[in-house]
């Protein structure tokens, strides 16, 4: 019949993840299995640990979802996967397990870019109204996406060094949270009072940029010195660092909002499941931009995952963008 069915593969990070999605917009499966416990002891991900993992997850991933489709190999119309930006060596065995899928299925193949995967994690219940905006908030990205239609994309503001996720990482590691630390400090911010002074880098200059390398410097600062004193109080440190950078996002989206002009916001990255940003966010387009639509995935399409690929890998099908067997991993791949 008339229906669509991509499966899409995620290996780009620390997450291995198989999802399916029927007709661009109905998730039918998406399995995640993260390795985060594996990479706590080193503070971060591991590139070497995390290709192993990918070796030894992706094919149960693949069986997996499609078990939960309740569909078989045969009924599949398509297979994306990720082929950058990430860690060459894990996108290599995504990349590898999808091209063996496709040849041996006799299927089309599609090379998804991660942060389209992001965005298209919006477009899982709905179809998104352009021209959209999409504010791109993970572990390894700060940026806004400017989309004039489904298959373009523009980046019109960026971090100049660390991404907002990394910030928060980096804030955890500090006051002693486990790797990655943006929901516990976002846990710890609830309980917290923002009383600690902390810099707003760039928020009020007039461009779409981003910066969180000063931020961090200051909360360091004020770590050591509270410590000294034994007056640190963790609870309100990460609402007071939660308090700065969910501001400098949201005066900056308004900006992006006042200077473009487009029909939906969509959040995507691991830190869209951040609550005040959430609450924040949805107040402004309340307050000031009632006719733009907002979507912030709900938190399993958050993070990295395969649905999202599967989503974007869809549109991708849509309009016949093959790419051929021989695509290589691009782990700097940008828009
Ligand atoms: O998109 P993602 O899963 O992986 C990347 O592509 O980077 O994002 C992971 C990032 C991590 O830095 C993590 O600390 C952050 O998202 N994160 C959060 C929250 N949940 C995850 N940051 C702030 N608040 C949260 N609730
Ligand atoms: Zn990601």
């Amino acid at each position: 019949e008339d229906q669509q069915i991509i499966l899409g593969i995620e290996s780009s990070c620390d997450e291995t993840s198989v999802g399916i999605v029927r007709n661009e917009h109905e998730l039918l499966a998406n399995v995640i299995t993260s390795q985060i416990k594996s990479h706590q002891r080193f503070g971060g991900v591991v590139p070497e640990v995390a290709s192993r993992h990918h070796l030894e997850y992706i094919n149960y991933c693949i069986e997996e979802a499609i078990k939960q489709a309740k569909i078989k190999k045969s009924d599949l119309n398509g297979i994306a996967c990720t082929y950058g930006p990430g860690l060459a060596g894990c996108l290599m065995v995504g990349l590898t397990a999808a091209k063996v899928m496709a040849a041996d299925l006799n299927l089309p193949f599609y090379g998804v870019n991660h942060m389209a995967g992001h965005i298209y994690a919006a477009a899982i219940d709905h179809k998104i109204k352009f021209p959209a905006l999409a504010l791109l908030v993970s572990g390894g990205h700060t940026e806004f996406v400017y989309m004039k239609d489904e298959l373009s994309f523009e980046i019109i503001g960026t971090t100049l060094d660390d991404a907002v996720g990394e910030a928060y990482d980096k804030i955890g590691r500090l006051i002693g949270f486990n790797y990655p630390a943006g929901k516990t400090i976002d846990e710890a911010a609830k309980k917290g009072t923002a009383n600690y002074e902390l810099p707003r880098p760039m928020m009020n200059r007039p461009d779409l940029n981003f910066s969180f390398s000063g931020l961090k410097t200051a909360v360091r600062d004020l770590v050591e010195k509270e410590k000294r004193h034994g007056t640190l109080e963790v609870n309100d440190l990460a609402a007071s660092f939660q308090e700065a950078v969910v501001e400098v996002l949201i005066s900056k989206t308004k900006k992006a909002l006042n200077q473009i002009s487009v029909r939906e916001l969509i959040v995507g990255g691991g830190v869209a499941a951040n609550s005040l940003l959430k609450s924040k966010l949805i107040e402004l387009i309340q307050i000031d931009f009632p006719h733009c639509q907002l979507t912030i995935p709900p938190l399993r399409l958050c993070g990295d995952n395969g649905a999202m690929i599967a989503a974007f890998g869809s549109v991708l099908a849509k309009n016949q963008i093959t790419s051929p067997l021989t695509l290589d991993s691009d782990p700097g791949l940008s828009f």
